[in-house]
C-alpha cells in the first residue's frame, strides 16, 4: 500500500490529517506514522501514544555523525545520494528503540531540533530520504509522513520514496498558490499529488475546488471545521475520529485508489 507525504502550508492541519487518518486507517491495516517535522512536537499527543524513546537520526549516532555521512558522500560523489540504510527494510525490521505505541499504528520520529545553534536541519531531510526510499510496505501496510510547513522537503528530495503527496489545503489564498507550486514540483519528481481540503465550510469548499481544479489539482476530499479536534488539540488529548469519521473512510478509499495507479 502507498507512502503518503503530507504536507501544506503553516497550520492548515496537515498533522491532524496525518491523526485522523493513521486512525482511520489503523481499523483495518498496519500503519507508520513517519514524523518527518524538525520542530513540532506534538504528534505523539495527537495520537495518543508516546514519544519513541529515541528519534532515528539519535540511534544512527546523533546530527553531529550524520551530518558527517552525509558530508562525506557529498564530497565523494559530488551529489547527494548518500544511503544511510545499506538494504531494504520492512515494518517489521524498523530499528528498536525507534517506535511507540504498538502495531497496528507505531510512531517514528526522523529527528528534531534540539540545541540552539545546532546548525541547519539538512541531515534529517536526506535521513528521512533515504528512510523512506528504502522503506517497503506489504498490501495491507500504510506509511503515512508528517512533515513541516512549506516546500522545503521537496528540494531535498523526500519525494523520492513516496508514491503520493498529499497536500492539506486549507480556506486561503497562500494555500492556494502553495498547491500550485508543489503539484509542478511533484511533477518534475514523477509523483502523483493530490488535494484534502481541512476546515472549509460549504462555501469555502465550493471556492478551493473551482480554484484547485483551475490549477489542475484533483481533490481527494474534504474535511469541515471540528470543534471536537480543535478542543482535543488545545489540551494535548488525542484527536477523536467522531466527526471525522466519514469522510476519512471515503478518503481512504480514494487514497488507496490514486496511490495504486
Ligand atoms: N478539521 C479541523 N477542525 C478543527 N480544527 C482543526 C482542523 N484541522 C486542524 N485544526 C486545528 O488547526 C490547528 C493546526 O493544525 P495542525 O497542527 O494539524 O496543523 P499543521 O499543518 O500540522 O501545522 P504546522 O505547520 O505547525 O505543522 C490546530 O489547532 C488544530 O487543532
Ligand atoms: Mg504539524
Amino acid at each position: 500500500m502507498p507512502k503518503v507525504i503530507v504536507c501544506g502550508r503553516g497550520g492548515s492541519g496537515k498533522s491532524t490529517v496525518v491523526s485522523l487518518l493513521a486512525k482511520a486507517l489503523a481499523e483495518r491495516n498496519r500503519v507508520l506514522v513517519v514524523d518527518a517535522d524538525e520542530s513540532n512536537l506534538g504528534l505523539p499527543q495527537m495520537l495518543g501514544q508516546p514519544a519513541p524513546e529515541v528519534t532515528l537520526m539519535g540511534y544512527l549516532g546523533g546530527k553531529p555523525a550524520v551530518r558527517k555521512q552525509l558530508m562525506a558522500a557529498l564530497k565523494e560523489e559530488g551529489g547527494e545520494k548518500v544511503n544511510f540504510f545499506t538494504q531494504d527494510f520492512g515494518l517489521a525490521e524498523l530499528p528498536p528503540g525507534c517506535t511507540s505505541g504498538e502495531w497496528p499504528l507505531k510512531l517514528l520520529r526522523i529527528g528534531k531540533i534540539e540545541h540552539s545553534k545546532e546548525g541547519c536541519a539538512c541531515p534529517m531531510g536526506a535521513l528521512a530520504r533515504s528512510f523512506l526510499k528504502r522503506l517497503r510496505v506489504e498490501p495491507n501496510e500504510w506509511v503515512l509522513v508528517d512533515t513541516e510547513a512549506g516546500v522545503e522537503h521537496f528540494g531535498r528530495g523526500l519525494l523520492e520514496g513516496a508514491d503520493l503527496v498529499l497536500m492539506v489545503v486549507d480556506p486561503s489564498h497562500e494555500a492556494l498558490l502553495l498547491a500550485e507550486r508543489a503539484r509542478s514540483l511533484s511533477a518534475e519528481a514523477g509523483k502523483r499529488f493530490a488535494a484534502l481540503l481541512n476546515k472549509v465550510d460549504q462555501e469555502t469548499e465550493a471556492f478551493l475546488r473551482r480554484e484547485l481544479a483551475a490549477r489542475g489539482v484533483p481533490v481527494l476530499g474534504a474535511l469541515g471545521f471540528i470543534p471536537g479536534i480543535l478542543q482535543a488539540n488545545l489540551k494535548g488529548d488525542p484527536l477523536p475520529l467522531s466527526g471525522a469519521r466519514q469522510p476519512l473512510i471515503e478518503l481512504v478509499a480514494v487514497v488507496a485508489d490514486q496511490a495504486a495507479v
